[in-house]
């Protein structure tokens, strides 16, 4: 098997671990905490990758006994977790945990959990603080750990969305660089911890199979589509101050963007790969408002705490141009929505249709759609190649056909890592590859100016629909949106659009 080198230098596929380490986690209360993070270090621990001696300090306003926290991390990973916590694994991993409330102003008992946490562990472990509170608490909290005199090498994981707009983004990194070092900080999209959007790097630079068509003069367009059936649920007072465009598109779609059409990197070490996602930011061009649809899905102004007045988007979909030689003239569509039909992470890239006059019996259905290569990143993952091929027959009549590779068809996805596993992993190690620079952040926001700064009216959307019509299809013509497949134009019941099948 060709093995990479690790961004970091390591061998990718290598047991490397960690050094020792303290991780503090605020926000241990919340609701990120108790979905990924704290099951995700069950799961490293358990899949022997976290460092030979560890200790995980939940913290919040809140105060818990270390009992408290102990108990609410069971329950967290017994409902979230790949693993049970159940026998030797849980046991040894329950001790390493403890709690310590802090806020700013009243960090005593946080650098006493520390202090004795050091001692536990021996000699100088590496202290990895994880900022899994609302973005509204970030800067108190970075002020907090300088204030407390605990950011001295020191690495710390902040949260998304990384600012509101541009100026927003500027004072939140100019108060994390007066505390750390841009080298100790990791700005996390946990979509680049996924495997298949890893994958996207390999698939473009592993194989001479896709990369000399991976331009403008064979792809006519791109895709990310994230559309989800979740509602806001209970983040109403979040949502409503953040909405799709923040929430998704510049969180975690441009980052994938970023994969799709970044030119090959020297390196896959982080200021290699770093440079060549910011290359891309720089080319990409403002927000044309005009390229923009905002929907807000019907019922969202009786979800609790949403004001009857509110303007959020619950779906946002936009026209993104790069302006240089390899994407100059291909529109890259991002969309994203909460409460639609299906539950998808997409990215499709179509190609552009050769002359078919030579095939007389192509109908205009089977032409549709086909010639595109679609990377699903959801984890397992998959890609599939869609094309056009002879049916059987006397006739030379063409139809729809796929290629399809699956992870699981292929690997053993047991060893699989969760993006927050993948990227917790990668912050104790150090390597900042998958992590998102200061100055990518702040073009984002820039290159966003124009629609925050004039957002057009949101469109309503009927809940378990495709989205407010015919925006959507306006948005993409003279080309169409990969999902939904066709024959699942009308609103898609959950359980049957989210399997694969229906595709
Ligand atoms: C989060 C967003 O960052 O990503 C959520 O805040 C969204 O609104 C989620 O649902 C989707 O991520 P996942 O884990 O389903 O890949």
């Amino acid at each position: 098997m060709t093995q990479a080198r690790s961004r970091s230098g390591r061998a990718r596929g290598s047991t490397s671990r960690p050094d020792n380490h303290i991780i503090v986690l605020f926000g241990a209360t919340g609701d990120l905490a108790r979905r990924k993070l704290l099951p995700g270090l069950f799961h490293l621990a358990a899949a022997g990758l976290m460092p030979d001696r560890y200790q995980i300090i939940g913290s919040s306003r809140r105060n818990l006994t270390d009992e408290q926290f102990c108990e609410l991390a069971r329950q967290a990973i017994a409902e979230f977790g790949p693993g049970k916590p159940v026998g030797q694994a849980w046991e040894t991993f329950r001790r390493r945990l403890s709690f310590a409330s802090a806020e700013l102003g009243r960090t005593a008992c946080l650098v006493a959990a520390i202090d004795s946490a050091e001692q536990q562990i021996g000699g100088v472990p590496g202290r990895l603080f994880h900022l899994a509170v609302p973005p509204a608490a970030f800067e108190s909290t970075v002020t907090m750990i300088g204030a407390a005199g605990l950011a001295r090498g020191s690495r710390v994981i902040i949260e998304k969305p990384f600012g509101t707009d541009l100026a927003s983004a500027r004072a939140l990194n100019q108060t994390v660089h007066a505390i750390f070092d841009e080298s100790q900080v990791f700005r996390i999209d946990h979509f680049l911890g996924k495997e298949s959007v890893d994958n996207i790097l390999a698939l473009r630079f592993a194989n001479g199979l896709f990369e000399p068509v991976w331009n403008r003069q064979h792809i006519s367009y791109v895709q990310i589509d994230v559309p989800e059936t979740l509602s806001v649920e209970e983040r109403t007072a979040f949502y409503d101050q953040t909405g799709a465009y923040r929430d998704m598109v510049v969180t975690h779609l441009f980052q994938v963007l970023g994969f799709v059409a970044m030119e090959p990197p020297t390196s896959f070490d982080a200021r290699h790969l770093r440079e060549e996602t910011a290359k891309v930011f720089d080319a990409l061009k403002p927000i044309d408002v005009r390229h923009v649809v905002r929907g807000q899905y019907a019922g969202y102004l009786d979800e609790p705490g949403v004001p009857q007045s509110s303007q959020t988007e619950t779906l946002a979909a936009v026209r993104a141009e790069i302006d240089h030689w390899r994407w100059a003239g291909v529109p890259f569509y991002l969309r994203s929505g909460k409460r639609l039909a299906a539950s998808r992470q997409l990215v499709t890239l179509g190609f552009h249709e050769p002359p078919l006059r030579i095939f007389p019996a192509c109908t205009p259905t089977s032409r549709r759609r086909r010639n595109e290569i679609t990377v699903d990143f959801a984890d397992p993952g998959s890609i599939t190649v869609g094309f056009l091929a002879k049916e059987p027959g006397a006739e030379l009549r063409l139809g729809a056909a796929e290629m399809i590779f699956r992870y699981g068809d292929s690997f053993c996805t047991a060893c699989g890592l969760e993006g927050y596993e993948r990227l917790i992993l990668d912050a104790m190690l150090g390597d900042q590859s998958l992590f998102t620079h200061a100055d990518a952040i702040e073009r984002l926001w820039e290159i966003s100016a124009p629609l925050l700064d004039n957002p057009p009216p949101v469109g309503p959307y009927v809940p378990g629909s495709w989205g407010p019509q015919p925006a959507l299809d306006h948005l993409v013509a003279p080309y169409r949106w990969h999902l939904p497949g066709v024959g699942a134009r009308r609103p898609a019941r959950r359980t049957t659009a989210d399997s694969p099948a229906s595709r």
